[in-house]
């Protein structure tokens, strides 16, 4: 019989967690015990799994006992917190959070670009910034073939990026203005129904005072992930009032010039993305399609004359998915496979 493996979620609760527990399912992931962590005020909520209701039990120290396997997605201050003990327990943690992206000993992963980092894990292995990731898998086969000189991405970041309750604000707020009635925001700090806010305040402060955290996670989150620190990369992220699915509009520099045709050829042959490049027919990647969806999808492919070797790409996934629950259940995948 093959080996099945212990594993346990770490803000189980929430929009991530969620999407964990259905995606180890989706995939058939050979798991054993599925232990449900999170806060207190969740203990002993029921929480249905593969057709069976599981117990939440409340995060301690000792929660990780006979676990293999520790998918985090908490928040950071509780990946620092408990990813330490889950790793003394003998558990290898993949973590979703910022916490221990860029340790030097912690592999940042996105299993089509670099698993083979996945063996110089130390117990923790981070999963990438939603928006990196989506957009790391569609450059890295540009980048085998034609080398990118310089990143200019702008996004399109969806407030479940935030958590449920910023799910919740977008829905209420919405309905609020319609029905011309006040709301009290509590996770945003401007309204995001039927608006844009050009930062992601849940992802932490401003670093140099230019640039926000999101925005600099993607700059250097690529470079590590790619394996390439000659690569430049600007970013500016944005959240709009969508619920589901992140969108990036990406400019590359390449040294060696790639066509349209042969970047949506590379593209097309890359495993889980998909091309949707279709203008005359209305055919482009937009987040309501790719809800649910494991892969990621990308169009608008342009080539950009005004610099040598120039391309314009249109990028959306599922941030819940891709961004976060699937490359974390894949990374562990990976990890059994090398294992
Ligand atoms: P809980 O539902 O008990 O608050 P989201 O990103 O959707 O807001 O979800 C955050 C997740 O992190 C939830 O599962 C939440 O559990 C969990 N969480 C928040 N604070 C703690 C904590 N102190 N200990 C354990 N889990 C926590």
């Amino acid at each position: 019989m093959s080996k099945k493996y212990s594993v346990a979620i770490v803000g189980a609760t929430g929009a991530v967690g969620q999407e964990m527990m259905s995606t180890l399912e989706r995939r058939k992931f050979p798991y054993g015990e599925v232990r449900l962590l999170a806060s207190a005020r969740s203990a002993g909520k029921k929480l249905l799994f593969a057709g069976r209701e599981l117990v939440v039990e409340e995060l301690k120290e000792n929660s990780f006992e006979g676990i293999d396997i520790a998918l985090f997605s908490a928040g950071g201050s509780i990946s620092k917190k408990f990813a330490p003990c889950a790793v003394k327990s003998g558990a290898v943690v993949v973590d979703n959070t910022s916490a221990f992206r860029m340790e030097n000993d912690v592999p940042l992963v996105v299993p089509e670009v670099n698993p083979h980092d996945i063996c110089k894990h130390k117990g923790i292995i981070a999963n990438p910034n939603c928006s990196t990731i989506q957009m790391v898998h569609i450059l890295k086969p540009l980048h085998d073939a034609g080398k990118i000189k310089r990143v200019v991405v702008s996004t399109y970041q969806a407030v479940s990026g935030a958590g449920m309750k910023a799910i919740i604000e977008l829905e209420e707020e919405t309905k609020a203005l319609l029905e011309k009635k006040e709301y009290n925001r509590k996770v945003f700090p401007h309204q995001i129904a039927f608006n844009m806010l050009p930062r992601i305040p849940q992802s932490g402060g401003i670093e140099d005072g230019k640039y926000t955290n999101e925005e600099v996670k993607m700059m250097k989150e690529t470079k590590k992930i790619m394996g390439d620190h000659s690569i430049k990369v600007t970013a500016t992220c944005v959240r709009v009032p969508v619920l589901r699915g992140h969108s990036e509009s990406v400019n590359i520099e390449l040294e060696r010039e790639i066509t349209v045709d042969d970047a949506r050829k590379l593209l097309a042959a890359t495993p889980n993305v998909v091309v949707m490049d279709d203008i005359d027919n209305e055919v482009y990647p937009m987040p309501n399609m790719c809800v649910g969806r494991f892969e990621t999808f990308v169009g608008r492919i342009r080539k950009d004359d005004t610099v040598p070797h120039g391309l314009n790409l249109w990028i959306v996934s599922d941030n819940l998915l891709k961004g976060a629950a699937l490359n974390s259940v894949q990374i562990a995948e990976e990890l059994i496979a090398k294992s």
